[in-house]
């Protein structure tokens, strides 16, 4: 990361489907502000609009199996200010089908040289568990396009499995695994991340703001609070 003089800048550009990223962004850019950066967050949206929950159990099924293809859905135009100089570009989103999301991929067919070129891009990621396939893909598309990558911010969803595969599942087919006295809920209260996590993620844009203003190159894991979902991936 270049180290200059004067206030640095990142830049954030996320997607978020079910609101779990935006959740946990929020707590980051809160924990950089006490930082003195400038922080610019774009959110990619969608060209067809794209309803969370799917709906229903066919099409959640169909969804994830063209996403395991990784079909790209087309985002809006971002604005010119994302194409400026960037001390750092959080790249963030949700897995989805062990591949990054199909707006994140769309996005990077399209701008990837032009947005991420020379500058160092740090994946953020919120998934149900399994994310190192997406990390590890997503490192080469970054790659090809000229950025040098950092590793990854990793939040999972904390719930055991087998729940949170199936709870997951059933909330994207809008079942709300999560509401009501179902025998279920006992085993699944929550889709998604956790107060604590969202707290974590602040913590974390705490620790990232004054790394950056320190000027310390961002090539290995940094954080003290938890950001990988180490055993699994
Ligand atoms: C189509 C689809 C496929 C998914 N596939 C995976 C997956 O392979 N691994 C995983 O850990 N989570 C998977 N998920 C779960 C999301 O990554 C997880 O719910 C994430 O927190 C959603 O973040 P968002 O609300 O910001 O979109 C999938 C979600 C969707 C919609």
């Amino acid at each position: 990361m270049d180290i200059i003089l004067g206030k640095k800048r990142i830049l954030i550009i996320s997607y978020s489907f079910s609101s779990q990223t935006r959740n946990l962004l929020n707590g980051l850019i809160d924990g950089l502000q006490g930082s003195e950066m400038e922080v610019h967050w774009e959110q990619l949206s969608p060209v067809s609009d794209l309803r969370f929950p799917i709906g229903t159990i066919s099409a959640t099924v169909i969804m994830m199996v063209q996403t395991f293809l990784r079909k790209r859905y087309p985002v809006q135009p971002l604005s010119s200010l994302c194409f400026q100089p960037w001390d750092l570009v959080i790249l963030a989103g949700p897995t989805w089908s062990y591949n990054p999301s199909g707006p994140v991929l769309s996005l990077i067919d399209r701008d990837g040289k032009r947005l991420f070129s020379g500058k160092t891009v740090l994946p953020f990621i919120s998934c149900r568990g399994y994310w190192r396939v997406h990390y590890f893909g997503l490192k080469g598309l970054l790659r090809r396009c000229g950025a040098s990558v950092a590793p990854p911010i990793v939040f999972s969803h904390p719930t055991p499995e087998p729940w949170r595969t199936i709870g997951v599942f059933l909330k994207l087919a809008g079942k709300a695994p999560d509401v009501g006295s179902s025998w279920f809920r006992r085993f699944y209260p929550k889709y998604g991340h956790s107060r604590q996590q969202v707290e974590d993620s602040r913590k974390v844009g705490m620790e990232l703001g004054e790394h950056i203003k320190a000027g310390n190159p961002l090539d290995h894991p940094l954080f003290t609070t938890p950001v990988r979902g180490e055993d699994e991936g």
